[in-house]
């Protein structure tokens, strides 16, 4: 085992290996723990150091937080609870057009494959594709890269409960050093998630690099699955950034109790705001954090005392909203080309098949 490796046991043990062993046979497949391998990037890739990006981000202007920082296990949670919430209507749209079109999906890659997933979180949704694949082959192997090493165990335990003939390794990491290390893996063919609009959070070079990067990940006849939010009326979209029990307010504002709890700040939360609203030139959700007043916070591991001006925002994160154009310009920028596209019912969201090139 590598340094920041840990092979996980799962606590129950599923009815197969208990009939085995009750009829005294050899295990013929791999144990739980076997089954089960996470690589915690986390702590040794630069890449995901809170402290020197939020020194950075205070000193920017506008002063601004990565949208990464979000996913701590508080923020995973409150990320779970938001897609529960009558506004948020993403996730249940990407669910229904998994629901309908997984079969669909899985055969659209030829042959066995191994399924990637960028940003796993609860990998709820990933249960359809899953099962579609196992449907398909008799095992299948698993692996997920997620920047929240909590999300990521707790979903893995899930997963392997569920289904006996899955294998998981996977990666608590920034998608970039994630790349890295599948890019070195042998996965044969791929099929590759990357769902939730996750790619509605960069800016449109950096999805173009996110994609590129992806690529060269995958091979000729490999395919992504890419999740994407579409445009639609503003009022909709501001609902669901916006949602009334306040949810969204709480999981923007845990960036700033995350860096009191890790980094020795001292913001009152009670002095900032949530503020989201839609940029229909940009076509674009912009979400900020406001401060209320004028205020001057410290942040001890810094060393550092920063000051918010009344009414002064802080950039947290943009979801970018998408037309089947936008989504073709970025496969051809990137070595992909979209073969299908699956939408909801109410025509709100679309998942896109990129087969790589
Ligand atoms: C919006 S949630 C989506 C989760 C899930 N894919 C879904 O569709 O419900 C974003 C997920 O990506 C992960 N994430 C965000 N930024 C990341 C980064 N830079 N590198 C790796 N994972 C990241 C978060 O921890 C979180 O689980």
């Amino acid at each position: 085992m590598g340094q920041g490796t840990v092979q996980t046991k799962t606590r129950h043990q599923e009815p197969r290996d208990q009939e085995q062993r009750q009829k005294g046979q050899p295990d013929q497949e791999p144990t739980k723990s076997d089954r089960l391998r996470i690589h915690n990037l986390v702590t040794r890739d630069p890449r995901t150091g809170l402290a020197e990006d939020v020194r950075k981000g205070l000193a920017a202007s506008p002063k601004r937080f990565l949208p990464k920082y979000f996913y701590d296990e508080l923020g995973s949670q409150l990320f779970e609870a938001i897609c529960l919430l009558p506004e948020y209507y993403l996730t249940r749209a990407e669910e229904e057009i998994l629901r309908n079109y997984s079969d669909e999906i899985a055969a659209a890659v030829e042959g066995k494959k191994t399924l990637v997933e960028m940003g796993s979180g609860s990998a709820t949704k990933t249960r359809l594709i899953i099962e579609a694949l196992l449907r398909e082959q008799t095992e299948l192997l698993f692996m997920p890269v997620d920047i929240s090493a909590s999300a990521l165990e707790s979903s893995s335990r899930i997963l392997l409960q569920s289904y006996p003939r899955l294998r998981i390794e996977a990666y608590a990491a920034d998608y970039f050093a994630g790349m890295a290390e599948l890019e070195k893996s042998e996965r044969g063919r791929t099929l590759a998630l990357f769902l939730g609009s996750n790619i509605s959070n960069f800016p449109s070079a950096d999805a173009v690099r996110f994609l590129k990067a992806m690529r060269s990940v995958l091979h000729k006849g490999d395919a992504l699955l890419l999740g994407a939010d579409l445009k639609k009326d503003p009022a909709t979209l501001e609902a669901a950034y916006n949602d009334a029990l306040g949810v969204t307010s709480a999981f923007n504002l845990n960036v700033l109790a995350r860096i009191n709890r890790e980094l020795g700040g001292n913001f009152d939360l009670r002095s900032f705001k949530h503020h989201a609203f839609y940029n229909e030139d940009k076509g674009r959700i912009e979400i900020y954090i406001q401060s209320l007043l004028d205020q001057r916070v410290r942040i001890d591991k810094l060393d550092i005392e920063v000051d918010f001006a009344e009414g002064e925002l802080i950039h947290t994160e943009h979801s970018h909203k998408y037309d089947e154009a936008g989504i073709d310009q970025l496969a051809n920028a990137t070595g992909f080309v979209r073969t299908k596209t699956w939408v909801d019912s109410q025509g709100r969201f679309s998942s896109n098949l990129l087969m790589a090139e």
